[in-house]
């Protein structure tokens, strides 16, 4: 196909259609020169000024006959998968643990009330604030954060959780666990050993196994972390990392002395502690005690904190709040890896939390859950006192059921049955580094309604009793 004229990239093929067949009925003439256009769009002809249109010399068919077969290109991942770094595959095998699939509503752990929300105010808050928004806001900002937002964090976190710290110190992250990726990266090195909760939350395990460090997991009792234990077998730790306002998953709350005992360890071994306060907001009984960040004098507590549960998971909000010396190189480390996290939502927050909604309603779900609970312990009494040993929590969206051990029933195995009756039961089994003797099931209550959860006790009773059989 060659026409004998010149054609301009614009006016191309309207021109070369004019030179070639002079003036025939516009109909046609629009239906010969989108054929050339799709011609060229697709690839079939090419043209320069002043040398015409030709047929390419490489048609589509060619490009597109030596794309890889879809067996071939199975192959060729199966491939790129065992050639991932080590780190890489630490971090896929480390995902296996944290389950993000699940079969039912009834009883993930960690999931809160999404359908309470208040999402009239939220959204008419988000329309308010980015319907013209300053240009300050939508140009490269702060790495650690919308500022206004980290001073309501302070002020929230001074007047109620004990914290001592200013705005300087506070860096917004995408969810606590970017946070604690970026403390990993920015502190610890490779072969370097890390106290970790044994039972604990499998997302820190697969960041410290990631980064290469070799993780030392220490028993938690009443009083949580068994800090001797933890002197005891690796006493230069570089860092511990710990849940003293709830345990994850046990539930208890860390004693003041052990504390005072894990705060004077780190200050004399010039170790870090990472203090992970993932739902100490919803305490149901009694007072909280101070965050660790609050009694430490000797700059060694990192306190790293979440809004997945006091609002939503997907809303990807975290923050940590380190020590004073270490906020500019933090903020410098985490602008060579990602710069700020995304803003949009940064200034709604801000002003959910000053205008009061936020308080509210973290007040309203705390009254909401400790119902929930109480409908679950007075469920599981009724339909399953011979085979689940259970006991209030003063805090937190989930309970942790002990199996009785006379039942001769493994969680492992329920677990199994109850996801085929689309249940979600997490197996405390699981949380255990080492192989653990703990038989017992992880319930959480905060997201499902009351009805469901009577209804979802009763059929797993039934399942249990189909097991025993
Ligand atoms: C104990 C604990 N720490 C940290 C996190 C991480 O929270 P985020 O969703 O903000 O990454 C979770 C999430 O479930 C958690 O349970």
């Amino acid at each position: 196909m060659r026409c004998h004229f010149g054609w301009s990239f614009v006016s191309g093929t309207a021109l070369a259609f004019n030179t070639c067949i002079g003036g025939r009925t516009q109909g046609l003439r629009n239906t010969v020169l989108s054929a050339f256009d799709q011609l060229f769009a697709e690839g079939y002809t090419k043209g320069q000024i002043g040398s015409g249109t030709q047929v390419s010399r490489i048609l589509p068919e060619d490009v597109l006959a030596a794309r890889a077969s879809p067996k071939n290109r199975d192959e060729l991942h199966f491939d790129l998968v065992t050639s991932l770094s080590i780190k890489g595959n630490a971090l896929l095998k480390a995902k296996s643990r944290v389950r993000r699939d699940t079969s039912g509503h009834a009883f993930r752990p960690g999931i809160p009330e999404i359908t309470r929300f208040p999402w009239n105010n939220w959204s008419r808050m988000i329309a308010k604030l980015w319907r013209n928004p300053p240009r300050s806001l939508v140009s490269y900002g702060e790495v650690s954060g919308h500022e206004p937002l980290r001073i309501a964090i302070v002020d929230y976190l001074c007047a109620l959780r004990g914290l001592v710290c200013d705005a300087d110190q506070v860096i917004i992250t995408s969810g606590a666990q970017q946070a604690i990726d970026l403390i990993a990266r920015a502190l610890l090195n490779a072969g370097d050993k890390v106290w970790i909760e044994d039972p604990g939350y499998a997302g820190i395990k697969g960041v410290l196994m990631a980064a290469g460090d070799e993780l030392v997991p220490l028993p938690v009792d009443e009083q949580v972390l068994v800090v001797v234990e933890g002197v005891r077998q690796a006493p230069g730790s570089r860092m511990a990392v710990v849940t003293p306002s709830h345990q994850y998953p046990l539930g208890a709350m860390m004693s003041l002395s052990r504390r005072l005992e894990l705060l004077k360890w780190a200050g004399e071994n010039n170790a870090w502690i990472l203090e992970d306060n993932y739902d100490s907001e919803y305490r149901y009984a009694g007072r909280p005690l101070s965050a660790l960040q609050g009694l430490d004098t000797k700059g060694r507590v990192i306190y790293v904190s979440t809004f997945s549960k006091v609002m939503f998971p997907a809303v990807r909000m975290g923050y940590m709040v380190v020590p004073k010396g270490l906020a500019q190189p933090m903020i410098d480390i985490r602008r060579s890896l990602d710069d700020q996290t995304a803003i949009v939502m940064q200034p709604v927050l801000t002003e959910f939390i000053e205008s009061g909604h936020f308080a509210q309603h973290i007040r309203r779900m705390r009254s909401l859950y400790a119902d929930r609970q109480q409908t679950l312990l007075d469920a599981i009494k009724l339909h399953l006192n011979d085979v689940l040993e259970i006991a209030p929590d003063d805090a937190g969206m989930h309970i942790v059921a002990h199996i009785r051990p006379e039942c001769g029933l493994v969680d492992a195995k329920i677990a199994e049955q109850a996801a085929k009756h689309k249940l979600t039961l997490f197996q405390l089994s699981e949380f255990y580094l080492g192989k653990s003797d703990r038989n017992g099931l992880v319930l959480g209550y905060a997201g499902v309604e009351e009805r469901d959860i009577v209804q979802s006790v009763k059929k797993l009773a039934k399942i249990i009793a189909a097991l025993r059989k």
